[in-house]
């Protein structure tokens, strides 16, 4: 539906960066699909391509990190947005450290929130499928400028959704 699409195309929702590791295996991509879903207890969900390598991963993950970067962390959203793990090992690329359940932490972020997967949502059909995380561990570390889908909206996703 065209009025759909020129709607949502407009609007400036605040990217992440969404990292899981799972079996050894870490992997990562930037997300504008997602949002805070329930407030007591706090939950958030976030939608994952099922053509990423991010997909795979966390599929088998118990557990995401989602990083808000902010407005001055293009670079990050870049390596996370355009390439896919499928070809490069995006954390050689990047500063991050081991965290909470061996999730892969970002250096460069502004904040982050560690959950728990504890449910998914979307139908066979569907194109991704939503992650529904319960936080349990994170970091404000400095103001949020965030980074909108307008600032990047030119780049060019590393898989087709
Ligand atoms: C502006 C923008 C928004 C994106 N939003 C999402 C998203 O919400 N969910 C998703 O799964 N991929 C999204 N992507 C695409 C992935 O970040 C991209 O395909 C990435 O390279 C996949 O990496 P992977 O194969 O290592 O998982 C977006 C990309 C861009 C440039």
């Amino acid at each position: 539906m065209s009025a759909y699409h020129e709607l949502v195309a407009r609007l400036d929702y605040p990217m992440g960066i969404v990292t899981t590791v799972a079996d050894g295996r870490r992997s990562g991509c930037l997300v504008g699909f997602h949002t805070q879903c329930s407030i007591a207890p706090p939950r958030h969900v976030v939608f994952v391509s099922k053509k990423n390598h991010t997909h795979d991963v966390a599929a088998a993950a118990t557990a995401l990190a989602l990083h808000l970067p902010d407005r001055s962390e293009r670079r990050l959203a870049e390596i996370f947005g355009e390439l896919s793990g499928d070809d490069v090992d995006k954390f050689r690329l990047v500063e991050w450290d081991e965290g909470p359940e061996g999730l892969p932490i970002l250096r460069g972020c502004a904040g982050w929130i560690a959950g728990h997967i504890v449910d998914r949502l979307g139908s066979l059909e569907d194109d991704h499928t939503g992650f529904v995380i319960e936080p349990f561990a994170g970091d404000v570390r400095a103001p949020l400028h965030q980074l909108g889908f307008q600032a990047v909206q030119d780049m060019l996703p590393g898989h087709e959704a």
